[in-house]
């Protein structure tokens, strides 16, 4: 990685071409007129916008003020959570979003220079909306522009913008090649931005690790303009991107991957059990199992409540076909009574299809379309577990279960990932990420409704935290660990916008375990006036 800086990342010269490619199915207005807006009460937005216009003139063509015709739409494009879409939700007042590296620079310069906070969003999926609300003054930095991709099969790497979305990476890997893929997310919107650098993990996470464990070199502009790569921002700061969240410390503008091996054919499976089938004895076992079975194959158990009573899946990816698949599960897991006709083999990038629920048969070209569809208000929540939860505790959570369906009328469900595998072998220390050996699987809470209305609202996400706490006896303590691409900020936060240093050592215990003081060095090192921030970021080390 010996090349200058502007030679890293090829597809910046290349990155106009690649977007008119990629932004094809996008209803993004990606290049809107200027903005000739002078109603801000506030000066210093004024000398904000003044200060982008001076440094990069054709820039203003990116940025929507409150008033510009696009604003609404652009704001909401990326908006995923109901729960964010609100009348009393805080706006930003203005939207920056560049096309060039040169513009994220002017930005990032500017707001400092005007003492405005900035908000940066890639994909706009932050459970909590941290990419796109604030409640102080704020401007969101918005990076859907800068998306282009460039596959090097030959050399194994890809270059990717933060602006592109899952999705249109495995799309554009797939295309240049039927045995190469990333170890990321399943759901294809994410945007690569905020996943990448809150850790980032699918179905291959127990064959390859994280995405930041796949990770090479990074583009990213600094809290004083400058843009650095792997060798120009140093050890400390790559090591802190990867995994202790990119807006504490700088803007991510591309990373550098390696690409990994699959074969040309995935299998795959979901087979589904109520409680009279033994979704119970599958749920015991699995927990014994699933964490140590072969690292190619990989079983997420997806628990829900249909009808008043639980219904358990249990969802497979296998890297190889059936016919070794199955055997190895009949030998595991002989509970679940796989068979050949609960397997579908498929590429890689179908099976993306598969665990992103799209109907069977969708056409691969479905992961580059940008335009979503309504979206649901919901309250996610995470935990880890290192022992075995036994059979009674079990049928205790499928109680619990129930009770906030029944007590909330939302939808609910568990997802349980196993660990193991590569996850094992990977030191705690090695990136910010702590969650390795020692891990059964995560857990994610999901409650999701479609009523409107603060009281429901308010209602639903009061129920998520009591099943939150009756989970307590049954996962990780002191700390009881979160993952912080599922970010929550009933952890140590205040909504208030303040990054007091123990709050911070709440919430940076529980998502960074005993990395989050080395963070708080790199972050007094980068950044120590803390213009970087947000609820949950990394405060700068108190001396
Ligand atoms: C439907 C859905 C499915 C998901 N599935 C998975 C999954 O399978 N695996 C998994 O690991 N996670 C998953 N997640 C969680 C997801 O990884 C995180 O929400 C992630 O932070 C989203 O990244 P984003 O760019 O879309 O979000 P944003 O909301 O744009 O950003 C998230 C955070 O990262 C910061 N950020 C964004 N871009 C940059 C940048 N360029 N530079 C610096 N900081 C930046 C933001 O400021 C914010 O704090 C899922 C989320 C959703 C909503
Ligand atoms: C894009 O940004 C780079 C880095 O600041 C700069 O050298 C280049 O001139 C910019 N390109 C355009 C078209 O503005
Ligand atoms: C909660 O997680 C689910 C599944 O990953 C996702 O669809 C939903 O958008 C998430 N909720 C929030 C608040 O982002
Ligand atoms: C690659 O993408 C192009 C353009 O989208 C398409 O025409 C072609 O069929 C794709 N090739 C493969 C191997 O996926
Ligand atoms: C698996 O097979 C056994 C024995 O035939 C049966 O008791 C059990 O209900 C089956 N489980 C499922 C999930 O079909
Ligand atoms: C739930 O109830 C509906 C309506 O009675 C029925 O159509 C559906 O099949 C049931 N679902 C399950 C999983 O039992
Ligand atoms: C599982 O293994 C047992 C014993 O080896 C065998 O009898 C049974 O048919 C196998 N089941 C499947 C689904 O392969
Ligand atoms: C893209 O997705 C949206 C929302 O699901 C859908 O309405 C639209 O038809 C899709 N567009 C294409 C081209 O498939
Ligand atoms: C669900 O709630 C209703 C009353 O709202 C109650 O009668 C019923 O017993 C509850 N069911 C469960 C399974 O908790
Ligand atoms: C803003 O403040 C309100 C009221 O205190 C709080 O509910 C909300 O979570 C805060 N928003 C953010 C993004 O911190």
């Amino acid at each position: 990685m010996n090349y200058p800086n502007s030679a890293i990342f090829p597809f910046v010269t290349l990155s106009s071409l690649l977007l008119l490619l990629l932004s094809s199915s996008s209803s993004l207005p990606w290049r809107a007129r200027a903005t000739s807006d002078s109603s801000f009460p506030s000066s210093s937005v004024d000398s904000f916008l003044q200060c982008l216009g001076s440094r990069s003139a054709p820039l203003l063509e990116s940025v929507y003020t409150q008033t510009h015709p696009s604003f609404e739409s652009v704001l909401r494009a990326l908006i995923r959570n109901r729960r964010f879409l609100t009348p009393q939700t805080p706006k930003p007042v203005a939207i920056v979003a560049p096309t060039n590296v040169s513009h994220v620079q002017a930005t990032v310069v500017c707001a400092k220079d005007n003492g405005l906070q900035i908000r940066i969003r890639s994909g706009g999926h932050d459970y909590e909306g941290l990419s796109y609300t604030s409640n102080v003054t704020f401007v969101i930095l918005d990076m859907f522009n800068l998306r282009s991709i460039e596959v090097d099969v030959h050399n194994e790497v890809a270059y990717v913008e933060a602006g592109a979305t899952l999705g249109e990476l495995y799309y554009k890997i797939a295309n240049a090649s039927n045995v190469h893929a990333f170890p990321a997310g399943v759901c294809p919107s994410v945007g690569i931005g905020g996943h990448f650098t809150g850790g980032g993990y699918g179905n291959m996470i127990r064959k390859y690790g994280l995405s930041v464990d796949n990770i090479l070199d990074a583009q990213v502009v600094d809290v004083n303009g400058r843009i650095l790569d792997r060798i120009s921002m140093g050890e400390d700061l790559f090591w802190a991107i990867r995994g202790g969240g990119g807006e504490s410390f700088v803007v991510i503008v591309a990373w550098k991957i390696k690409l990994v091996r699959v074969p040309e054919k995935v299998t795959v499976f979901d087979v589904s059990l109520t409680l009279e089938q033994g979704a119970t004895d599958v749920a015991f076992k699995w927990q014994q199992v699933a964490p140590k079975l072969h690292e190619d194959l990989f079983v997420r158990l997806h628990s829900t409540v249909v009808n008043g009573t639980l219904l358990v899946n249990a969802i497979g990816f296998f890297l190889g076909e059936s016919e070794k698949l199955i055997p190895m599960v009949n030998q595991s897991l002989p509970e679940l009574n796989l068979t050949k006709a609960d397997c579908k083999e498929m590429s890689w990038l179908e099976s993306v299809l598969f665990w992103a629920d799209f109907p069977a048969g969708t056409p691969v070209e479905a992961l580059l379309n940008r335009t979503q569809g309504p979206s649901d208000s919901s309250k996610n929540k995470s935990d880890y577990v290192k022992t075995v939860i036994s059979k009674m505790d079990l049928e205790t959570i499928w109680k619990l279960l129930i009770e906030l369906a029944n007590s909330t009328g939302a939808n609910v469900y568990m997802q349980w990932n196993p660990y193991g595998g590569k996850m094992s072998e990977i030191p705690e220390s090695d990136l910010p990420f702590p969650h390795r050996a020692g891990n059964l699987f995560l857990i994610e809470y999901v409650v999701y409704w479609i009523e409107e209305g603060t009281d429901v609202s308010d209602h639903n996400v009061d129920r998520a935290r009591y099943m939150h706490d009756q989970m307590a006896p049954f996962v990780s303590k002191e700390p009881r660990e979160a993952f912080l691409n599922y970010r929550d900020n009933d952890i140590g936060s205040t909504g208030s916008d303040r990054t007091d240093f123990k709050e911070a050592q709440v919430y940076g215990s529980k998502y960074f375990k005993d990395n989050f003081p080395r963070l708080t060095r790199v972050k007094g090192m980068v950044d120590p006036d803390n213009f970087f921030k947000n609820e949950q970021s990394i405060p700068p080390e108190t001396k």
